[in-house]
């Protein structure tokens, strides 16, 4: 059974309540509920976390053999963290960066990401969608 985490970065656990002209009126936790229900052929399990530090930590975690997928979505440390690109760099399991957002479209400082350089893959945009676009990637 192949086994994929998604780590979330900061403000993510608003999800619901944050801006949901932006990021939608879901909780992940029900969103989270509706995948693993629907792709019940793969364990799929969900770390967030506010605080870089832990989100690095988390990263070297499930980088080394335990998982055959990582989902990333950063957050706002995607704009700014020098820390998580070099923990992606640093790993082996391969990392999706996703957004919900299309970040393209919205300020220019969300249009730099740490991450990118070091993911297989990049899906941006297409609300919660863009997590189960990542999750089919690896299968
Ligand atoms: C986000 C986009 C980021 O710019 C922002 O800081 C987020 C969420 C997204 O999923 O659209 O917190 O990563």
């Amino acid at each position: 059974m192949k086994k994929i985490i998604i780590i979330n970065g900061p403000n993510l656990n608003l999800l619901g309540k944050r801006e949901p002209n932006i990021y939608g009126s879901l909780t992940f936790n029900e969103f989270f509920e509706q995948i693993q229900s629907k792709y019940s052929e793969i364990t799929l399990e969900h770390y967030q976390s506010n605080v870089e530090g832990e989100l690095i930590n988390k990263l070297h975690q499930a980088g080394f053999g335990t998982y055959d997928g990582i989902i990333l979505n950063a957050a706002a440390y995607t704009h700014t963290s020098v820390g998580i690109g070099d923990a992606v760099a640093a790993i082996e399991t391969p990392v999706v960066e996703v957004h919900i957002s299309n970040t393209f479209d919205r300020e220019e400082f969300r249009h730099k990401s740490y991450v990118s350089p070091h993911a297989k893959g990049v899906i941006v945009g297409f609300g919660l969608q863009s997590y189960e676009l990542a999750i089919q990637s690896f299968i």
